[in-house]
Protein backbone atom coordinates (compact mmCIF):
# COMPACT_ATOMS: atom_id res chain seq x y z
CA UNK A 1 0.00 0.00 0.00
CA UNK A 2 3.11 2.65 0.35
CA UNK A 3 3.22 3.08 -3.28
CA UNK A 4 -1.04 3.60 -3.86
CA UNK A 5 -1.93 7.52 -3.44
CA UNK A 6 -2.99 7.87 0.02
CA UNK A 7 -6.67 7.21 0.52
CA UNK A 8 -9.17 8.22 3.18
CA UNK A 9 -10.84 5.11 4.74
CA UNK A 10 -14.69 5.97 4.34
CA UNK A 11 -16.90 6.80 7.49
CA UNK A 12 -20.05 7.12 8.33
CA UNK A 13 -21.41 10.44 8.75
CA UNK A 14 -23.71 11.00 12.08
CA UNK A 15 -26.49 10.89 9.99
CA UNK A 16 -25.56 7.56 8.51
CA UNK A 17 -24.35 9.03 4.32
CA UNK A 18 -21.19 7.22 3.54
CA UNK A 19 -18.59 9.89 2.04
CA UNK A 20 -16.28 7.83 0.31
CA UNK A 21 -12.91 9.34 -1.32
CA UNK A 22 -13.10 9.18 -4.90
CA UNK A 23 -9.69 8.33 -6.60
CA UNK A 24 -7.27 11.01 -7.20
CA UNK A 25 -7.84 10.11 -11.14
CA UNK A 26 -10.69 9.22 -13.71
CA UNK A 27 -13.36 10.40 -14.86
CA UNK A 28 -16.76 10.95 -12.61
CA UNK A 29 -18.82 8.29 -15.02
CA UNK A 30 -15.35 6.13 -14.30
CA UNK A 31 -13.91 5.70 -17.26
CA UNK A 32 -10.29 6.07 -17.82
CA UNK A 33 -8.57 8.44 -20.05
CA UNK A 34 -6.78 7.46 -22.92
CA UNK A 35 -2.62 7.41 -22.12
CA UNK A 36 0.08 6.96 -24.02
CA UNK A 37 2.54 6.31 -20.96
CA UNK A 38 2.11 2.31 -19.66
CA UNK A 39 3.42 3.85 -16.24
CA UNK A 40 -0.30 6.30 -16.55
CA UNK A 41 -2.35 3.77 -17.60
CA UNK A 42 -1.22 1.57 -15.16
CA UNK A 43 -1.56 4.09 -12.72
CA UNK A 44 -5.03 4.91 -14.03
CA UNK A 45 -6.16 1.20 -13.77
CA UNK A 46 -4.62 0.80 -10.17
CA UNK A 47 -6.36 4.17 -9.36
CA UNK A 48 -9.78 2.75 -10.71
CA UNK A 49 -9.34 -0.41 -9.06
CA UNK A 50 -8.70 1.61 -5.28
CA UNK A 51 -11.43 3.62 -6.10
CA UNK A 52 -13.90 0.33 -6.48
CA UNK A 53 -12.72 -1.24 -3.22
CA UNK A 54 -12.85 2.32 -0.91
CA UNK A 55 -16.48 1.97 -2.66
CA UNK A 56 -17.21 -1.26 -1.49
CA UNK A 57 -15.22 -1.00 2.02
CA UNK A 58 -17.80 2.11 2.42
CA UNK A 59 -20.61 0.14 1.29
CA UNK A 60 -19.87 -2.50 3.82
CA UNK A 61 -18.75 0.27 6.50
CA UNK A 62 -22.37 1.31 5.97
CA UNK A 63 -24.43 -1.84 6.04
CA UNK A 64 -22.10 -2.48 9.57
CA UNK A 65 -23.08 0.79 10.95
CA UNK A 66 -26.67 0.41 10.10
CA UNK A 67 -26.58 -3.73 11.03
CA UNK A 68 -24.74 -2.27 14.84
CA UNK A 69 -27.59 0.24 15.10
CA UNK A 70 -30.34 -1.53 14.68
CA UNK A 71 -29.02 -4.16 16.95
CA UNK A 72 -28.48 -2.03 19.66
CA UNK A 73 -32.11 -0.35 19.31
CA UNK A 74 -33.39 -4.06 19.49
CA UNK A 75 -31.11 -4.60 22.66
CA UNK A 76 -32.42 -1.55 23.96
CA UNK A 77 -35.95 -2.84 23.48
CA UNK A 78 -35.44 -6.23 25.02
CA UNK A 79 -33.80 -5.30 27.59
CA UNK A 80 -36.77 -3.08 28.47
CA UNK A 81 -38.59 -6.39 27.90
CA UNK A 82 -36.71 -7.91 30.37
CA UNK A 83 -36.95 -5.57 32.74
CA UNK A 84 -40.45 -5.03 32.74
CA UNK A 85 -40.87 -8.66 32.90
CA UNK A 86 -38.40 -8.97 35.45
CA UNK A 87 -40.62 -6.79 37.68
CA UNK A 88 -43.59 -8.31 37.33
CA UNK A 89 -42.43 -11.74 38.04
CA UNK A 90 -40.43 -10.43 41.15
CA UNK A 91 -43.91 -9.35 42.34
CA UNK A 92 -45.40 -12.61 41.09
CA UNK A 93 -42.61 -14.72 42.39
CA UNK A 94 -43.05 -12.58 45.62
CA UNK A 95 -46.97 -14.14 46.14
CA UNK A 96 -44.56 -17.54 45.70
CA UNK A 97 -41.98 -16.77 48.25
CA UNK A 98 -40.68 -19.76 49.46
CA UNK A 99 -40.88 -20.83 53.49
CA UNK A 100 -37.93 -22.83 53.65
CA UNK A 101 -35.73 -22.43 55.92
CA UNK A 102 -38.50 -21.08 57.97
CA UNK A 103 -37.35 -22.55 61.75
CA UNK A 104 -37.84 -21.60 65.17
CA UNK A 105 -35.29 -20.52 67.82
CA UNK A 106 -35.17 -24.29 69.10
CA UNK A 107 -35.11 -26.17 65.53
CA UNK A 108 -31.66 -27.88 66.66
CA UNK A 109 -33.88 -28.87 69.59
CA UNK A 110 -36.53 -30.21 67.87
CA UNK A 111 -34.92 -31.91 64.81
CA UNK A 112 -32.97 -34.14 67.95
CA UNK A 113 -36.64 -34.93 69.62
CA UNK A 114 -38.26 -35.79 66.60
CA UNK A 115 -38.75 -39.21 65.96
CA UNK A 116 -37.51 -40.45 62.59
CA UNK A 117 -40.00 -42.39 60.38
CA UNK A 118 -38.41 -45.88 60.49
CA UNK A 119 -36.46 -46.36 57.23
CA UNK A 120 -36.04 -49.72 57.56
CA UNK A 121 -37.78 -52.54 55.29
CA UNK A 122 -40.09 -54.03 57.50
CA UNK A 123 -40.47 -58.25 57.25
CA UNK A 124 -42.89 -59.27 54.23
CA UNK A 125 -45.64 -61.48 55.31
CA UNK A 126 -45.63 -65.46 55.36
CA UNK A 127 -47.89 -67.38 53.11
CA UNK A 128 -49.06 -66.86 50.12
CA UNK A 129 -51.65 -63.66 50.81
CA UNK A 130 -50.33 -60.56 52.26
CA UNK A 131 -53.34 -58.63 53.88
CA UNK A 132 -52.50 -54.76 53.99
CA UNK A 133 -54.65 -52.58 56.14
CA UNK A 134 -54.56 -48.66 55.42
CA UNK A 135 -56.24 -45.77 56.77
CA UNK A 136 -56.69 -41.99 55.56
CA UNK A 137 -57.02 -39.50 57.73
CA UNK A 138 -57.20 -35.81 57.95
CA UNK A 139 -53.80 -35.49 60.14
CA UNK A 140 -51.68 -32.26 60.93
CA UNK A 141 -48.05 -34.01 60.54
CA UNK A 142 -44.40 -32.04 61.48
CA UNK A 143 -42.56 -31.75 57.86
CA UNK A 144 -39.66 -30.19 59.57
CA UNK A 145 -38.37 -28.93 62.71
CA UNK A 146 -41.01 -26.29 64.03
CA UNK A 147 -43.47 -26.49 61.19
CA UNK A 148 -46.67 -28.31 60.67
CA UNK A 149 -48.84 -29.36 57.94
CA UNK A 150 -52.34 -29.53 58.09
CA UNK A 151 -51.95 -32.95 55.91
CA UNK A 152 -54.61 -35.16 54.05
CA UNK A 153 -52.55 -38.33 55.13
CA UNK A 154 -52.54 -41.98 56.78
CA UNK A 155 -53.41 -42.97 60.39
CA UNK A 156 -49.62 -42.21 61.12
CA UNK A 157 -48.97 -39.66 58.70
CA UNK A 158 -47.08 -39.25 55.71
CA UNK A 159 -45.81 -41.51 54.00
CA UNK A 160 -48.06 -44.08 54.71
CA UNK A 161 -46.50 -47.04 55.98
CA UNK A 162 -44.11 -48.96 53.81
CA UNK A 163 -45.66 -52.72 52.38
CA UNK A 164 -43.16 -55.43 52.15
CA UNK A 165 -44.36 -58.48 49.78
CA UNK A 166 -42.89 -61.34 47.89
CA UNK A 167 -43.10 -61.32 44.20
CA UNK A 168 -46.09 -63.91 43.46
CA UNK A 169 -48.10 -63.09 46.62
CA UNK A 170 -51.76 -61.91 46.40
CA UNK A 171 -52.12 -58.28 47.94
CA UNK A 172 -55.26 -57.82 49.96
CA UNK A 173 -55.53 -54.16 50.09
CA UNK A 174 -58.11 -52.63 52.54
CA UNK A 175 -58.38 -49.08 52.60
CA UNK A 176 -60.71 -46.94 55.16
CA UNK A 177 -61.69 -43.57 54.82
CA UNK A 178 -61.49 -41.66 57.88
CA UNK A 179 -60.81 -38.17 56.47
CA UNK A 180 -63.63 -35.34 55.57
CA UNK A 181 -63.61 -36.12 51.74
CA UNK A 182 -63.78 -38.60 49.37
CA UNK A 183 -60.15 -40.66 48.70
CA UNK A 184 -59.21 -43.50 46.95
CA UNK A 185 -55.63 -45.83 47.01
CA UNK A 186 -53.49 -46.34 43.46
CA UNK A 187 -51.03 -48.93 43.58
CA UNK A 188 -48.31 -48.32 40.84
CA UNK A 189 -47.56 -52.22 41.82
CA UNK A 190 -50.39 -53.68 40.26
CA UNK A 191 -52.24 -54.47 36.96
CA UNK A 192 -56.13 -53.90 37.57
CA UNK A 193 -58.53 -51.62 35.84
CA UNK A 194 -58.07 -48.15 37.73
CA UNK A 195 -62.06 -47.91 37.16
CA UNK A 196 -62.98 -50.73 39.03
CA UNK A 197 -59.85 -50.86 41.78
CA UNK A 198 -58.70 -47.52 42.66
CA UNK A 199 -62.48 -45.58 42.91
CA UNK A 200 -63.46 -43.39 45.33
CA UNK A 201 -63.88 -44.08 48.87
CA UNK A 202 -67.06 -41.93 50.86
CA UNK A 203 -65.81 -40.97 54.18
CA UNK A 204 -66.47 -43.17 57.11
CA UNK A 205 -66.62 -46.36 54.61
CA UNK A 206 -63.98 -49.37 53.40
CA UNK A 207 -63.05 -50.77 50.46
CA UNK A 208 -61.20 -54.37 49.35
CA UNK A 209 -59.28 -54.98 46.23
CA UNK A 210 -56.94 -57.62 45.45
CA UNK A 211 -54.13 -57.77 42.87
CA UNK A 212 -50.93 -60.63 42.31
CA UNK A 213 -47.56 -58.96 42.99
CA UNK A 214 -46.37 -60.23 39.68
CA UNK A 215 -43.82 -57.43 39.13
CA UNK A 216 -40.75 -56.98 41.67
CA UNK A 217 -39.44 -53.71 42.29
CA UNK A 218 -40.13 -50.61 44.77
CA UNK A 219 -42.98 -48.91 43.32
CA UNK A 220 -45.37 -45.67 44.69
CA UNK A 221 -48.99 -46.32 46.01
CA UNK A 222 -51.10 -42.84 46.57
CA UNK A 223 -54.69 -41.40 46.57
CA UNK A 224 -55.84 -40.83 43.15
CA UNK A 225 -58.92 -38.86 43.81
CA UNK A 226 -58.98 -35.17 41.48
CA UNK A 227 -57.35 -32.71 42.34
CA UNK A 228 -54.43 -35.99 42.38
CA UNK A 229 -51.87 -33.47 42.79
CA UNK A 230 -53.22 -31.74 45.84
CA UNK A 231 -53.98 -35.31 47.28
CA UNK A 232 -50.47 -36.48 46.70
CA UNK A 233 -48.59 -33.03 47.82
CA UNK A 234 -51.16 -33.53 51.19
CA UNK A 235 -48.97 -36.26 51.72
CA UNK A 236 -51.43 -39.63 50.69
CA UNK A 237 -48.48 -41.36 49.16
CA UNK A 238 -46.17 -44.18 50.30
CA UNK A 239 -44.08 -47.13 49.26
CA UNK A 240 -44.70 -50.95 48.64
CA UNK A 241 -41.27 -53.40 48.07
CA UNK A 242 -42.60 -56.41 45.69
CA UNK A 243 -39.22 -58.50 46.28
CA UNK A 244 -37.85 -60.17 43.25
CA UNK A 245 -37.43 -64.33 43.29
CA UNK A 246 -34.43 -65.65 44.76
CA UNK A 247 -31.59 -64.84 42.56
CA UNK A 248 -32.33 -60.77 40.96
CA UNK A 249 -30.47 -59.30 44.19
CA UNK A 250 -27.44 -59.95 45.85
CA UNK A 251 -27.98 -60.57 49.75
CA UNK A 252 -28.36 -57.34 51.55
CA UNK A 253 -27.27 -56.64 55.09
CA UNK A 254 -29.44 -53.51 55.62
CA UNK A 255 -32.43 -52.34 53.44
CA UNK A 256 -33.47 -48.79 53.80
CA UNK A 257 -36.75 -47.24 52.40
CA UNK A 258 -36.94 -43.40 51.30
CA UNK A 259 -39.78 -41.68 50.08
CA UNK A 260 -39.20 -38.34 48.45
CA UNK A 261 -41.73 -35.35 48.06
CA UNK A 262 -42.32 -32.48 48.10
CA UNK A 263 -44.62 -29.51 50.20
CA UNK A 264 -45.70 -26.49 48.79
CA UNK A 265 -47.41 -24.70 51.63
CA UNK A 266 -49.31 -21.35 52.24
CA UNK A 267 -47.78 -19.90 54.82
CA UNK A 268 -44.60 -20.81 57.28
CA UNK A 269 -46.45 -23.48 59.31
CA UNK A 270 -44.77 -22.42 62.49
CA UNK A 271 -47.51 -21.03 64.63
CA UNK A 272 -50.56 -22.39 63.00
CA UNK A 273 -50.31 -25.40 60.26
CA UNK A 274 -49.40 -24.07 56.72
CA UNK A 275 -52.08 -25.55 54.29
CA UNK A 276 -51.45 -26.49 50.15
CA UNK A 277 -50.92 -23.96 47.92
CA UNK A 278 -51.58 -24.82 44.72
CA UNK A 279 -50.04 -22.23 42.79
CA UNK A 280 -46.77 -22.83 44.18
CA UNK A 281 -47.59 -26.63 43.09
CA UNK A 282 -48.16 -25.37 39.55
CA UNK A 283 -45.04 -23.79 39.51
CA UNK A 284 -43.19 -26.58 41.03
CA UNK A 285 -41.23 -24.44 43.52
CA UNK A 286 -41.57 -26.49 46.65
CA UNK A 287 -40.87 -25.15 50.10
CA UNK A 288 -39.57 -28.04 51.64
CA UNK A 289 -38.47 -31.20 49.92
CA UNK A 290 -38.15 -34.35 52.25
CA UNK A 291 -37.35 -38.04 52.57
CA UNK A 292 -40.06 -39.93 54.84
CA UNK A 293 -42.04 -36.41 54.98
CA UNK A 294 -39.34 -34.67 57.60
CA UNK A 295 -37.34 -32.55 56.21
CA UNK A 296 -33.20 -33.46 57.06
CA UNK A 297 -34.24 -35.90 59.71
CA UNK A 298 -31.50 -38.58 59.05
CA UNK A 299 -29.02 -35.76 59.61
CA UNK A 300 -29.93 -35.62 62.84
CA UNK A 301 -30.72 -39.34 63.23
CA UNK A 302 -28.20 -41.28 60.68
CA UNK A 303 -29.25 -44.30 59.10
CA UNK A 304 -26.41 -46.85 60.03
CA UNK A 305 -24.22 -49.59 58.24
CA UNK A 306 -21.61 -51.56 59.31
CA UNK A 307 -18.52 -50.73 57.62
CA UNK A 308 -18.29 -53.47 53.99
CA UNK A 309 -22.23 -54.30 54.58
CA UNK A 310 -24.15 -54.00 51.80
CA UNK A 311 -26.77 -51.54 51.82
CA UNK A 312 -29.51 -51.59 49.82
CA UNK A 313 -32.07 -48.47 49.31
CA UNK A 314 -35.38 -48.78 47.94
CA UNK A 315 -36.33 -45.00 46.83
CA UNK A 316 -39.77 -44.27 45.67
CA UNK A 317 -39.95 -40.65 44.32
CA UNK A 318 -43.62 -39.46 45.01
CA UNK A 319 -43.39 -36.04 43.67
CA UNK A 320 -45.90 -34.84 43.09
CA UNK A 321 -44.05 -32.95 40.26
CA UNK A 322 -40.25 -33.10 40.99
CA UNK A 323 -37.75 -36.08 40.37
CA UNK A 324 -34.85 -37.72 42.77
CA UNK A 325 -31.71 -37.36 41.58
CA UNK A 326 -30.04 -39.96 43.45
CA UNK A 327 -27.08 -40.17 44.74
CA UNK A 328 -24.64 -41.05 48.00
CA UNK A 329 -21.72 -38.74 48.57
CA UNK A 330 -18.60 -40.16 49.16
CA UNK A 331 -19.46 -43.45 46.82
CA UNK A 332 -20.58 -45.35 43.72
CA UNK A 333 -23.34 -47.55 43.19
CA UNK A 334 -21.97 -50.55 42.74
CA UNK A 335 -25.20 -51.82 41.49
CA UNK A 336 -28.54 -49.87 40.33
CA UNK A 337 -31.69 -50.91 39.24
CA UNK A 338 -32.84 -47.72 37.25
CA UNK A 339 -37.00 -47.36 37.38
CA UNK A 340 -36.91 -50.61 40.38
CA UNK A 341 -36.43 -52.81 37.28
CA UNK A 342 -35.85 -56.22 39.07
CA UNK A 343 -37.03 -58.62 36.10
CA UNK A 344 -33.21 -60.10 35.71
CA UNK A 345 -29.77 -59.81 37.92
CA UNK A 346 -29.01 -57.35 33.99
CA UNK A 347 -31.21 -54.96 34.67
CA UNK A 348 -28.35 -53.97 37.06
CA UNK A 349 -25.91 -50.65 35.94
CA UNK A 350 -22.82 -50.74 37.69
CA UNK A 351 -20.45 -47.93 39.40
CA UNK A 352 -22.82 -45.28 38.67
CA UNK A 353 -22.63 -41.98 40.44
CA UNK A 354 -26.55 -40.40 40.11
CA UNK A 355 -29.71 -42.30 39.08
CA UNK A 356 -32.73 -39.84 38.56
CA UNK A 357 -35.86 -41.45 40.12
CA UNK A 358 -38.75 -39.81 38.19
CA UNK A 359 -41.88 -38.73 40.10
CA UNK A 360 -44.48 -41.79 40.44
CA UNK A 361 -41.23 -43.87 40.27
CA UNK A 362 -39.12 -46.18 41.58
CA UNK A 363 -35.33 -47.45 42.08
CA UNK A 364 -33.05 -49.51 43.80
CA UNK A 365 -29.39 -48.92 44.85
CA UNK A 366 -26.40 -51.19 46.76
CA UNK A 367 -23.83 -49.07 48.10
CA UNK A 368 -21.16 -51.30 49.79
CA UNK A 369 -18.79 -48.57 51.88
CA UNK A 370 -15.78 -49.76 53.14
CA UNK A 371 -14.38 -46.91 55.10
CA UNK A 372 -16.05 -45.30 58.71
CA UNK A 373 -17.45 -42.40 57.82
CA UNK A 374 -20.92 -39.65 57.32
CA UNK A 375 -22.01 -40.78 54.05
CA UNK A 376 -24.71 -38.06 53.04
CA UNK A 377 -27.43 -39.13 50.73
CA UNK A 378 -29.02 -36.70 48.72
CA UNK A 379 -30.91 -35.57 45.33
CA UNK A 380 -28.36 -33.86 43.53
CA UNK A 381 -30.83 -31.29 42.27
CA UNK A 382 -29.53 -29.50 45.27
CA UNK A 383 -32.07 -26.84 45.46
CA UNK A 384 -33.54 -30.11 46.89
CA UNK A 385 -31.14 -30.61 49.23
CA UNK A 386 -31.34 -26.85 50.68
CA UNK A 387 -35.32 -27.80 51.15
CA UNK A 388 -34.18 -30.78 52.98
CA UNK A 389 -33.85 -33.51 50.78
CA UNK A 390 -30.45 -35.04 52.64
CA UNK A 391 -29.87 -37.76 55.31
CA UNK A 392 -26.75 -39.15 56.46
CA UNK A 393 -25.33 -42.83 56.18
CA UNK A 394 -23.19 -43.54 59.24
CA UNK A 395 -20.91 -46.46 58.12
CA UNK A 396 -19.40 -47.52 61.46
CA UNK A 397 -18.59 -46.23 64.77
CA UNK A 398 -18.12 -42.28 63.99
CA UNK A 399 -19.30 -39.81 66.07
CA UNK A 400 -20.89 -36.34 64.72
CA UNK A 401 -23.00 -35.26 62.36
CA UNK A 402 -22.57 -33.25 59.08
CA UNK A 403 -25.10 -31.30 56.74
CA UNK A 404 -23.97 -31.47 52.84
CU1 LIG B 1 -57.10 -38.33 48.69
CU1 LIG C 1 -49.90 -42.85 40.10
Amino acid sequence: MSSAPPVTPSRPSSNGAVHAQRPPTGSANGTIPYKDSDSNALWAVVSLMLGILVAVLGFFALMMWADAHNAKDAANRAAAKVSKAAAGATSDLGALRSYAGAAPSNADALAAAHKPFSAALPAAPAGPVADVNLTLKDVTVQIAPGVKYSGWAWAGGAPGPVIHVRQGQLVKITLTNKGAIPHSVDFHAARIAPDKAFGDVMPGKSVSYTFRANDAGVFMYHCGTKPVLMHIANGMYGAIVVDPKPGVLPKADKNYVLVASEWYLSSDGLKAPAQFNMDKAHARMPDWMTFNGYAGQYVKHPLTARPGELVRFWIVDAGPSIDTDFHVVGTIFDNAYPFADLSSPTSALHNVQTVTVPAGGGGVFDVKIGKPGLYPFVSHAFAAVDEGQVGLLKVGNVKGTMSH
